[in-house]
């Protein structure tokens, strides 16, 4: 467990710039957790996303991995597949502890782990690469091409995972999401900012995994991502279809007999 973050508790003298030095690394974890509203979730869908793309014989990229949770997360989904994970981060004492938090972990694919800038970096026969909450770091003019970098190095049906924090163009709804996030009283001073996100999490887990005739999980979006095939209810054609991969693609309740070829693996 980290030390809580108090770096900024009190009113400082003079403003440096933000760095990533052995102060904020040993309070890192603490201090992202309470500034990015829904982190343990982008971490979580990390590993489920990792499990879903990571592809035998390539390579998985972590730019920008601080301590490593979403190395560590990547390194969950893959599930004993042949990949190697990079993991690069340009702040020798974020490295030095992600080294420590990697080595307690006992799951065994390697991770390559390099302290280097992100901008320089090579990316190569890549089938899954993560930018949690890093690009917001690279100066603007040079994303595009980082951007374009990590395209040229994907294999065909590799991922770009892209996680950042974003400023709503209306000030009022920007406004309510500070609010929320930093947990004052909202809605009329009625709903608090832990009921809000619980619900608003629930709700987003509905929008994107309930069937299509709720209104959400537009062309099975969601069941694409985790891979589940649907809860239709006509299985007439493939009931006695034993010992074969099922490869349907998903189909929802509102689903048509017939509409669909079915896809088996020969
Ligand atoms: C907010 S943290 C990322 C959190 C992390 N991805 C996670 O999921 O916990 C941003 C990290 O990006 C690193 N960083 C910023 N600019 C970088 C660059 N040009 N090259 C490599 N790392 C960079 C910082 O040192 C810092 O550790």
């Amino acid at each position: 467990m980290s030390a809580s973050d108090r770096l900024f508790a009190q009113p400082l003298a003079e403003i440096a710039g933000f760095r990533f030095d052995q102060r904020v690394a040993a309070v890192f974890p603490d201090m992202i957790r309470r500034s990015v509203p829904g982190y343990e979730t982008i971490v979580a869908m990390t590993a489920t996303l990792a499990e879903r793309y990571a592809q035998p014989g390539t390579r998985c990229y972590d730019l920008g991995c601080s301590l490593g949770a979403s190395t560590l997360a990547l390194r969950s989904g893959l599930g004993g597949r042949d990949c190697t994970i990079v993991a690069a981060d340009n702040a020798p004492a974020m490295i030095d502890r992600c080294r420590e938090m990697l080595a307690a972990d006992r799951s065994s694919a390697p991770i390559e782990l390099h302290c280097a800038d992100i901008r320089s970096l090579a990316i190569d026969k890549a089938s899954l690469v993560v930018l949690n909450f890093t690009l917001q770091f690279v100066p603007p003019a040079e994303r595009g091409a980082l951007i374009r970098r990590i395209r040229a190095g994907l294999v065909p049906g590799g991922v770009l995972v892209l996680s950042e924090k974003i400023a709503f163009a209306d000030a009022a709804l920007d406004q309510l999401m500070t609010d929320l996030s930093e947990d004052r009283p909202a809605l009329a001073g009625r709903v608090g900012a832990k009921t809000f996100f619980t619900e608003l999490h629930a709700l987003t887990n509905q929008g994107y995994f309930a069937d299509p005739i709720y209104g959400g999980n537009k062309g099975y979006a969601g069941w694409h991502m985790v891979g589940f095939p649907g809860a239709f209810g006509y299985f007439t054609d493939t009931v006695d279809a034993h010992n074969r991969p099922y490869r349907q693609p998903p189909m929802g309740i509102g689903h048509q007999p017939g509409t669909s070829d079915f896809n088996w693996e020969r």
